[in-house]
């Protein structure tokens, strides 16, 4: 069965369990993904029961689809997402924004966790992504991505709605570029500094697939990082299992009420972020 046909497919038995049709879909980053789990009069469906949906070998992704209305906004919440290093094909990781696609998804949000590079960086922060380096030295296939080569991946109307968004409900929130890494392994102080002098503020592991198929397939896009650590390198003190849990703490509380009011801004807006 060709691609087209399996999301076909998904879609169909989505269909059949929700009469939601979100405008708005949320990648939810490590750790983040407690935000779907508040959500009001939710639906949420297992990937495992979805036919085709690729399946995650990292133990404990919860692997779930929320869909819900947030403040009148229909969206769709993706719990656990797969990497790029699971399983060295990009299939797997692209398939939640074909199916996106096909839902109708006007305006996709990618959250992740990231290492901190910028020198001015904490952890803790909330950083809006203004562009993005795929230097996991993989690329879409060209007919995917050109589009995305014509335009900027980031909608520019979109940062600056999450800007104000968080100025409004006095949340600090930082800007900057992401680089994407394959991973799995942490990088080197000296990979940090180098990350650092081509122009990168935040690192991980996730992302820049799905941001630049979606805006290829002319979704709006935004990208926001949860500073999770500063990068190796950066900061002199190791940081204690502790005090990561307790910034994971304190930040999931300020990441929601972000989301939330962005997405509540987003449904004032047509599918080209105006309103
Ligand atoms: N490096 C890469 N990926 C990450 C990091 C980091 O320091 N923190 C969270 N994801």
């Amino acid at each position: 069965m060709k691609e087209p046909a399996r999301v076909s497919a998904s879609v169909q038995f989505i269909r059949e369990h929700t009469k939601l049709k979100p405008r708005v879909a949320i990648i939810l980053g490590s750790g983040l993904g407690d935000f779907a789990d508040s959500l009001p009069e939710r639906t949420t469906i297992s990937t495992e029961d979805i036919p085709h949906y690729p399946r995650s070998s990292v133990e404990g992704h919860k692997g779930k689809l929320v869909f819900a209305a947030l403040d009148e906004v229909p969206i769709l919440a993706f719990q656990g997402r797969i990497h790029f290093y699971e399983t060295n094909d990009l299939r797997p990781v692209l398939y939640p924004i074909y199916l996106a696609h096909d839902l109708g998804i006007e305006f996709l949000i990618v959250t992740n966790a990231a290492g901190g590079i910028n020198r001015t960086f904490n952890a803790g922060d909330l950083m809006i992504i203004t562009d993005q380096i795929n230097l996991t030295f993989a690329r879409l296939v060209a007919n995917r991505a050109e589009r995305s080569v014509a335009r900027s991946i980031y909608t520019h109307s979109l940062i600056s709605l999450a800007e104000d968004v968080a100025v409004a409900n006095r949340i600090a929130v930082r800007r900057g570029v992401y680089v994407g890494l394959k991973g799995p392994s942490y990088e080197t102080a000296a990979e940090i500094e180098m990350l650092r002098r081509l122009g990168a503020d935040a690192v991980g592991m996730s992302t820049v697939f799905e941001t630049s198929l979606a805006a290829s397939l002319g979704m709006r896009v935004l990208g926001i990082s949860c500073i999770t650590n500063l990068a190796t390198g950066i900061s002199g003190n190791r940081l204690s299992h502790e005090e990561v849990t307790e910034v994971g703490r304190r930040v999931r509380e300020t990441f929601a009420r972000l989301l939330t009011a962005i997405v509540t801004e987003i449904g004032g807006r047509n599918s080209e972020g105006r309103r």
